[in-house]
């Protein structure tokens, strides 16, 4: 039976990946699918809560009913999240963001007649959207952050303590990912990690019995900062 602890918390989830154009018709992206994020902003609501999601590229459809801001470029994600953010109690960033962007970008499709055999990029780093916010956020908001990374288990949690650190946010969903693990899949395993970077608690199974661990984490206290 669904629990209703959210009631009167008003949860900003930001998922998806986003895209970075190189020309009319090219970007460079990642292969975020956004259900997880998806499976939060669902089970936020079924548990009564006031959800809004900023949805970069998603793979399925986000979840019937809820306030939706579509994006697609880190620039554009910046700007809603920072526009939106002072409304809410809790903000959520399940989005592959793009570290960086085509310094810059062709206004016409980029032609192999005028690149002579190989094409240089140059990227410029993006604002971290995360960092930005757990810096500028209110006493009583709180602002969790995902790590997607690559790395074994054991330097995982390395990583988790250290990004929690650098970025200041209140939780950090630490997630590994592959070429066939997490981005895309079914199922998920995750570590909640807590600022000081203790493991609050990890759990394996369907994105959205994951979406419910990290909303507990949330709903209980002592974590709530409120
Ligand atoms: O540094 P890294 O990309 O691993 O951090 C991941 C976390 O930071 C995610 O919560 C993601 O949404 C957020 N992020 C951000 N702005 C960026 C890059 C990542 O807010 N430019």
């Amino acid at each position: 039976e669904t629990k209703h602890d959210l009631v009167g918390k008003r949860i900003l989830i930001t998922g998806g990946g986003t895209r970075e154009p190189l020309d009319p018709v090219r970007f460079i992206g990642n292969r975020s699918s956004g259900k997880q994020a998806v499976a939060l902003a669902q089970r936020a609501m079924q548990r009564s809560a006031d959800v809004t999601l900023i949805a970069a590229h998603l793979e399925v459809e986000p979840p019937a009913g809820v306030d939706l801001v579509t994006v697609s470029t880190a620039a554009q994600m910046h700007s809603e999240v920072m526009t939106l953010s002072p409304e809410f109690d809790i903000v959520i960033m399940a989005a592959a963001v793009s570290d960086y962007r085509l310094d810059t970008v062709s206004g016409s499709k980029l032609k192999k007649v005028d690149n002579g055999g190989e094409l240089h990029l140059t990227l410029v780093e993006n604002p971290d959207i995360l960092k930005e916010l757990s810096s500028s956020k209110s006493a009583k908001q709180l602002i969790i952050g995902f790590a997607a990374e690559t790395a074994t288990e054991d330097d995982l949690i390395r990583i988790g303590k250290d990004k929690i650190a650098r970025k200041g946010c209140d939780l950090l969903i630490l997630n590994q990912v592959g070429w066939d693990q997490g981005f895309g899949t079914e199922s998920n395993t995750v570590s909640v990690l807590a600022s000081g970077g203790d493991i609050l608690i990890t759990a394996t199974g369907s994105k959205m019995s994951v979406a419910d661990t990290i909303l507990d984490c949330i709903a209980t206290p002592p974590i709530h900062n409120a």
